[in-house]
């Protein structure tokens, strides 16, 4: 088990647009989605993109299949591996949800993200992965896809007066790795 350091917003290197993965399969892409896992079950998140431990590759996993400490009230998505991504939105609709990010321990913001899209890529064996989400499952593909093209939520924020920190926002609620 190998937690990695997570990087925090302010690093250049989240700010790349990462490369895509050459070959799958690998001892070193499984290497890589372990210690992605370790990390991410330590810090209780929701999702993980390669970038975020200082890998420059479009590399994502999310899901847990069972509720989420840091989101208890959030649907539950499917534990997925998602290499390679692209994304289309279904139409125009976009919805508003509170985000937070490991990159950006401590605080919340509401974001506006498409309600509906598909997403295609490939698991860690080069498989092919096709499907169309809507709600919070398409909220966080395209949370940890943005990762891939060095965005940030903070940097899709349009009204700041739903920005803060989380235990200002919602007393309560166990957070204390974010
Ligand atoms: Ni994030």
């Amino acid at each position: 088990m190998t937690v990695q350091t997570l990087l925090k917003m302010g690093d250049p290197r989240l700010l790349r647009v990462a490369q895509p993965v050459q070959q799958f399969n690998t001892p070193q892409l499984q290497a890589l989605l372990q210690d992605m896992r370790d990390t991410m079950l330590h810090a209780n998140g929701a999702g993980l993109a390669a970038p975020q431990i200082g890998v420059d590759l479009q590399v994502v996993i999310f899901g847990s299949d069972e509720p989420n400490p840091r989101y208890p009230d959030a649907p539950v998505v499917p534990r997925t591996v998602l290499i390679n991504p692209t994304l289309t939105p279904l139409d125009e609709v976009q919805e508003e949800g509170w985000e937070g990010c490991l990159s950006v321990p401590g605080l919340r913001g509401v974001v506006p993200r498409f309600k509906r899209l598909r997403y295609q890529g490939f698991d860690e064996m080069g498989s092919a992965i096709d499907r169309t989400v809507e709600g919070f499952h398409a909220r966080v593909v395209q949370h940890e896809c943005d990762h891939l093209m060095g965005v940030l939520y903070p940097m899709r924020v349009k009204d700041f007066s739903q920005f803060g920190f989380t235990e200002v926002l919602f007393p309560g609620l166990d957070d204390a790795d974010d």
